[in-house]
């Protein structure tokens, strides 16, 4: 007899199979119980009837507890009553792991409940959902990189450089000398792009910000494309081609997670379309300004409200262009012919979410960039070989990071940042 997995029962009606599964929910009458079954793959119902199985089993059936582990026989029938479309006829039931008063119950539960309950947590159909969203973001990143020409390169996660700035680093020893966790790999992405032309990078990133919002975590996962001979007017097509074809395949692969997460399909298939507005940030204080924002002025950093405003004034996910250098990081551009701003954007997603890509062109002069190390306090020698790129055949280069738990909530529609990576890194939370 054939072991399959719920997701490819439609390959098997009217076939006797075995199924290993969860017991998500169970409910019974005299002469019926109905288990929700789940195997990771997909949920669907067990129907055991009194009358056509040994009464050892129907009595089985009816004990059994909250995510007991079980190992299924029966015939899997067509089921027009569910959105899934199948079922299976319970003959046998094997238990295979007990369960005994499961902590999470179809109840509802607080959020710090939850969190500390995350490894089970994980089992519910909407965390399975958003996980499912998390996936297809992640394998549809491969493919638009792989088939654009880049290469994938894995800068360090133990590092000595900081390229986005001292306050938040995780320190740690590195034998006899101090290193940080990576906060950024781009550094080294400017080097890998010097080699290969355009490249990628997709990992860990860590940094010790003491924010407890819904849009930050400790520990989050970036995609870091660079690209050689590339300005930054390019860079923003590649950015907006990659993002929308993101929100393509998570419509075209993910239509059941969605449904499960409620999400309005139509707005994300706004999403899809090219270009994306861009404003630049002069334009962008204006706006605030006009619309009673009085706690903003030129050179201060945008925070939620500014940027959840900015963003409902378009339908699309929209650039801010061109930040104050004060408030931007020592590898930026000069503009050409203003001293105050960077030549750099922010991507900034619709319905609140928040800035989901930061991205620049790189500066390219030697002194330039030497200069600007010195006025951020940090020390050169660190970045002799960062220099060396400029020494070498220096050209224009472009780059981006994209935030994959903000992606991910954004797309999914959830709350909080926290529900979008299988174990969140949190302030105060290592555990589980
Ligand atoms: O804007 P950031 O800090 O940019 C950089 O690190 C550049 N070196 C990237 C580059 O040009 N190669 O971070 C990029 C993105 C943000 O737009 C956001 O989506 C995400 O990373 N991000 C976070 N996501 C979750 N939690 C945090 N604490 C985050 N900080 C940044
Ligand atoms: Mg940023």
């Amino acid at each position: 007899m054939e072991q399959i997995q719920i997701i490819d029962s439609k390959n098997h009606v009217g076939e006797t199979v075995k199924i290993g599964a969860w017991v998500a929910n169970k409910r019974s009458s005299g002469k019926i119980a109905f288990l929700q079954l789940r195997d990771g793959t997909a949920y669907f119902q067990g129907v055991v009837v009194k009358s056509e199985v040994p009464e050892e089993v129907f009595q089985l059936a009816k004990g059994l507890n909250q995510e007991t582990s079980v190992m299924i026989t029966g015939e899997i029938r067509e089921d027009t009553r569910s959105k899934f479309g199948y079922e299976i006829g319970i003959t046998g039931i094997e238990v295979i792991g007990e369960s005994n008063e499961y902590p999470i119950t179809p109840k509802e539960h607080g959020t710090d409940f939850l969190m500390d309950h995350r490894h089970l947590w994980l089992r519910s159909s909407k965390q399975h959902a958003v996980m499912q969203v998390r996936n297809e973001i992640i394998r549809a990143t491969y493919e638009f990189f792989n088939t654009n020409g880049f290469v994938k390169i894995d800068p360090p996660i133990l590092t000595g450089s900081a390229p986005e700035g001292t306050t938040e680093l995780f320190h740690t020893n590195y034998f006899d000398e101090e290193a940080y966790l990576s906060q950024s790999g781009q550094l080294y992405m400017e080097a890998a792009a010097m080699a290969f032309g355009k490249v990628f990078s997709f990992g860990p990133t860590f940094r010790a910000e003491k924010s407890k919002t819904r849009r930050h975590l400790i520990e989050f996962w970036m995609i870091e494309p660079e690209m050689a001979f590339m300005h930054q007017e390019d860079s923003l097509e590649v950015q907006e081609k990659y993002v929308a074809f993101l929100v393509q395949n998570v419509l075209d692969n993910c239509d059941h997670a969605l449904d499960i997460l409620e999400r309005d399909k139509e707005l994300l298939k706004k999403y899809t379309k090219l270009p994306f507005p861009r404003i630049s940030y002069d334009d962008a204080v204006e706006l605030l300004k006009k619309n009673g924002f009085d706690d903003i002025e030129w050179g201060d950093d945008f925070g939620s409200p500014h940027e959840t405003f900015i963003a409902n004034s378009f339908e699309q996910p929209v650039f801010i262009l061109n930040y104050p250098k004060a408030i931007k990081p020592f590898y930026m551009k000069p503009h050409p012919t203003r001293d105050d701003v960077v030549i750099c954007a922010d991507m900034i997603a619709p319905e609140g979410y928040g800035e989901i890509i930061g991205g620049s062109e790189r500066a390219t002069d030697y002194e330039f960039l030497l200069e600007q190390i010195r006025q951020h306090g940090l020390d050169e020698k660190e970045y002799s070989w960062y220099l060396d790129l400029r020494k070498y055949g220096s050209v224009p280069h472009s780059g981006f990071g994209l935030g994959l738990e903000r992606t991910v909530t954004w797309l999914s529609g959830i709350e909080h940042v926290r529900e979008s990576i299988p174990f969140p890194r949190l302030l105060n939370r290592l555990y589980p």
